[in-house]
């Protein structure tokens, strides 16, 4: 490779909130009108490269080995322009993004995709961010994003700053603080069907509970920092279920309504409820789409995987531990 060419490549995890992230009070600096908590997700990986090249005209954007689609390109392209004019240079660049989960399983993160970009770009400009800035230049490309610049337990913070400047994630706790576990089930492989920018709008504008959920965000918030703090993972699990089902009940009761679950969503809901009622500790939450992912703890994890590796409607199971902070993989050197 042209030596000339400055270039870093970056590697991000998913996360998963516990408490969600929905609606926005500013779109353009894509200010979130709640905080929120997050795990983040070590089997979710994203490793990009960013190549700025005197030579393009344009930024060029390929995801697991394949042309991205005119959508993503547009949406990384709108990102490095906010990078170039932070900056002040013109470089246009080759992205190449891979993903270590399956593609087409209904996992495309935004979360671990932009956290990863935001430190590739900048690097590669020679620009050195702290990680508090790199989650407020995150927060531009996806909101989740600014939480996947840190490892273990995340809160991605909000206020009344007009500019946005609280608006960055923090670590909350380390990943080895506790021996928490993610099972991401995955029930469909297709894309979802209404994006979270779109969906969370017509929320705000459409649903009756909208103002309430934006008020009743504050106390969520400070109840699972107390669970976080106490270990008790109880009170963790169902205020996440909470949580999950506060937000889902936002696009459930939009006009028109957006329902992000299948009939299996539902079967796993239950069978959840049930596990638990066996004595098992495992809470379920669901994202902008129709998978589930069940909190549990490092020693029901396996037994937990292999139950429900042999239901039907399960596509696939992914285990995951807590992930690590974004970081740079030394690929370029
Ligand atoms: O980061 P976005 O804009 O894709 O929004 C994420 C919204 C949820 O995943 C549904 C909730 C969350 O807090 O991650």
């Amino acid at each position: 490779l042209d030596k000339k060419l400055k270039s870093a490549t970056a590697l991000a995890c998913a996360n998963i909130a516990l408490i969600k992230y929905w609606g926005k009070r500013d779109p353009i600096l894509n200010l979130p009108a709640v905080g929120s908590i997050s795990l983040t997700l070590d089997a979710l990986q994203t490793k990009t490269r960013v190549i700025y090249n005197p030579e393009l005209n344009q930024d060029l954007l390929t995801i697991n080995n394949s042309e991205a689609t005119d959508a993503q390109t547009k949406r990384v392209q709108k990102f490095l322009d906010i990078v170039r004019a932070k900056y002040g240079f013109r470089e246009y660049a080759t992205v190449i993004s891979d993903n270590n989960f399956p593609t087409g399983a209904g996992l495309a993160s935004s979360a671990s995709a932009f956290a990863a970009l935001s430190m590739a770009a900048t690097c590669a400009a020679g620009q050195k961010m702290t990680k508090k800035d790199l989650s407020l230049l995150s927060r531009r490309g996806s909101g989740s994003a600014a939480r996947s610049i840190y490892g273990g337990i995340v809160e991605m913070q909000t206020g009344e700053d007009p500019k946005g400047e609280k608006d960055y994630a923090i670590q909350l706790a380390t990943p080895d603080y506790w021996g928490l576990r993610v099972l991401i089930l995955i029930t469909s492989a297709e894309e979802k069907k209404i994006g979270s920018t779109e969906a969370m709008n017509l929320s705000a504008e459409t649903s009756p509970y909208y103002q309430q959920w934006v008020i009743s965000a504050k106390s969520d918030l400070h109840e699972m920092k107390q669970a976080i703090q106490d270990k008790d993972f109880e009170k963790l699990g169902e205020l996440s279920e909470f949580s999950a089902l506060k937000m889902h009940a936002l696009p459930l009761t939009s006009r028109p309504s957006v329902i992000y679950w299948n009939s299996g969503t539902l079967d796993l809901i239950e069978e959840v409820r049930i596990l638990r009622q066996q004595g098992i500790p495992a809470y379920f939450t669901m994202d902008a789409g129709p998978q589930v992912k069940v909190i549990t703890l490092s020693e029901y994890a396996g037994s937990l995987m292999n139950h429900f590796s042999h239901k039907k409607g399960i596509k696939r199971c992914i285990e995951s531990k807590l992930g690590a902070d974004v970081y740079l993989t030394g690929d370029d050197s």
